[in-house]
This record gives C-alpha cells, sequence and structure tokens, in this order.
C-alpha cells in the first residue's frame, strides 16, 4: 500500500495508472462503515484510492473540527488488511492554500436537513469532494447511505457538473444494537449509547407503520416524535420525511420516502436515515 501525502505526487502516480480507478474518500478514524466501502470498492475496481483528510471547511465555527478523531496509524493498517492500493492523505495547507477562492456549492437540497442545522457543511463537502475528484480521477467514487443527503448533493453536484465519474450508493453499517456506525459514536460514554438507540428504534417504529399500511407522514413523524422524547438524553433536531431526490417534505408516504433524523444526545449529534420499501 502507498501512502502519498502531496498533491504532485498523487497526480504523478494517477497518469501512470491506465485502469480505471476506484475511490474512497473519508475523514479517518475508520470503523466497520468505511471498510464496508472498501470492500465493495474492491469488488469493482482493480485499483483502489482511499483518501484521509479531515475538511477544516465543511465543520462549522462551534463543531468538532479540533476534536475531530484521529488516529492514522490504525487508519492505516485496517486499509493495509483489505489491500487498498493508494492512501491519499494531504496536508490542509495544500488543499486550501492562502490564495485559495474557488468553492462549489449545490444549492436548494442544500437548504435543507443537515444544511437547515449547519448552513456552510455542504459547500466544504461539495468543494473538497470536486477537488478530490479532480486530483485522484476515479471511474467510481463510493458513498454511505447513512449519509443521505450528502449523498444526494454529491450526485446532483456530479449531474450538474457533468463530471464523468459513478457515485455508487453502499448500505448503512450498523452495531449489532443498531446503532449506525459512524466516527462520532466514540463521543459517547456507554449511558449515551444506549439512549442514542432511540433513532434507529424511531425509525424501526416508521417502518413498521409503514409496513402496516400508514401512509400519513405527519402521523408517522409524530410517533416518531412521541417515542424519542420518551429518552431523557434525547434531543430532537429535525425529524424529516421527504422525498429521496429533492428532499420536499411529502404529506403522503410513498415507496423510497426517506425517513432522516438528527438527534442530540448529550452533546454528540447523530443522524440516520431508512428508505420505506
Ligand atoms: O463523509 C465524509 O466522511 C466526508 O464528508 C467526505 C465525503 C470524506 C468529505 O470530506
Amino acid at each position: 500500500m502507498k501512502i502519498v501525502d502531496n498533491i504532485s505526487e498523487m497526480r504523478l502516480l494517477r497518469q501512470q495508472i491506465t485502469v480505471p480507478v476506484g475511490f474512497v474518500p473519508t475523514m479517518g478514524y475508520l470503523h466497520e462503515g468505511h471498510i464496508s466501502l472498501v470492500k465493495h470498492a474492491k469488488t469493482e475496481n482493480s485499483l483502489l484510492v482511499v483518501s484521509i483528510f479531515v475538511n477544516p471547511t465543511q465543520f462549522g465555527p462551534t463543531e468538532d473540527f479540533k476534536q475531530y478523531p484521529r488516529d492514522t496509524q490504525r487508519d492505516f493498517s485496517l486499509l493495509d488488511r483489505e489491500n487498498v492500493d493508494i492512501v491519499f492523505m494531504p496536508s490542509d495547507e495544500e488543499m486550501y492554500p492562502g490564495d485559495f477562492t474557488t468553492w462549489v456549492e449545490v444549492n436548494q437540497i442544500t437548504d435543507r436537513l443537515e444544511g437547515a442545522s449547519r448552513p456552510t457543511h455542504f459547500k466544504g463537502v461539495t468543494t473538497v469532494v470536486a477537488k478530490l475528484f479532480n486530483i485522484i480521477q476515479p471511474a467510481r467514487a463510493y458513498f454511505g447511505q447513512k449519509d443521505a443527503q450528502q449523498l444526494l448533493v454529491i450526485k446532483k453536484m456530479v449531474a450538474d457538473l457533468n463530471m464523468n465519474l459513478e457515485i455508487i450508493t453502499v448500505p448503512t453499517m450498523r452495531e449489532p444494537d443498531g446503532l449506525a456506525m459512524s466516527s462520532r459514536n466514540i463521543y459517547l460514554n456507554p449511558k449515551e449509547h444506549q439512549a442514542a438507540l432511540v433513532l434507529y428504534q424511531s425509525l424501526s417504529l416508521a417502518h413498521k407503520l409503514w409496513r402496516q399500511g400508514e401512509r400519513n407522514a405527519e402521523i408517522i413523524r409524530q410517533e416518531m416524535e412521541y417515542l424519542i422524547k420518551k429518552q431523557p438524553l434525547a434531543e430532537i433536531n429535525y425529524i424529516s420525511i421527504a422525498d429521496n431526490n429533492s428532499l420536499e417534505e411529502l404529506d403522503t408516504v410513498i415507496p423510497q420516502t426517506l425517513v432522516s433524523l438528527a438527534v442530540k444526545i448529550g452533546r454528540t449529534r447523530l443522524i440516520d436515515n431508512i428508505l420505506l420499501k
């Protein structure tokens, strides 16, 4: 496994590669969710690049950029075990030199859900992902369904800017107790971890109601809210029942509706979602 920490070396290496490249962008502190992206990508590409870059521009001024967990040596050994070919790990200064002034922004769908709570988040995500795509020039890039809105925003950017690659969705990986895997789960103490199970419980309740024939989105939302409010450590940020392309809220639930939520457990803000099938 080759570790590349600067853009010019990555470009040089890329020029020598003649096969289509698979790409998994990450912010490191890898967990089973990332590994499932890597495994998935491995089956579809003969050469795989994984990036590790904690992107400062997608964190708001009061968010956890400085505290965001990092463990590069552990990440390297996990990626080595999966036979990743190249790890690209640029510095902040290289990605955002002092004279950096260009941003990639997707409008409308970024105003909702995560974008409503984190107004500059997606501008940072799309800018860094566009830069990474330009540097690595992948044929396919892999994103988790866990960050459902991020996935839609990236797909929109790729379509609108005619980027020449395929975006592949990989299902959410969960702990055996149902908690969606996330690098931020490390912030939860055992009591909070237990409380955080309410996210998936409420999504499972939505799914159960849907399977039983409930189609009124407001009723489903209220039932979810009622369940979450019984958990004293949980503070709801949003519960959304929305179209899985436009992210517009729905009155009537249809197949492939995206049910998503953000809930603070103690000081940790968690997100999760399911598609009603
Ligand atoms: O999902 C993430 O880890 C990040 O948002 C990404 C796509 C690597 C961009 O920094």
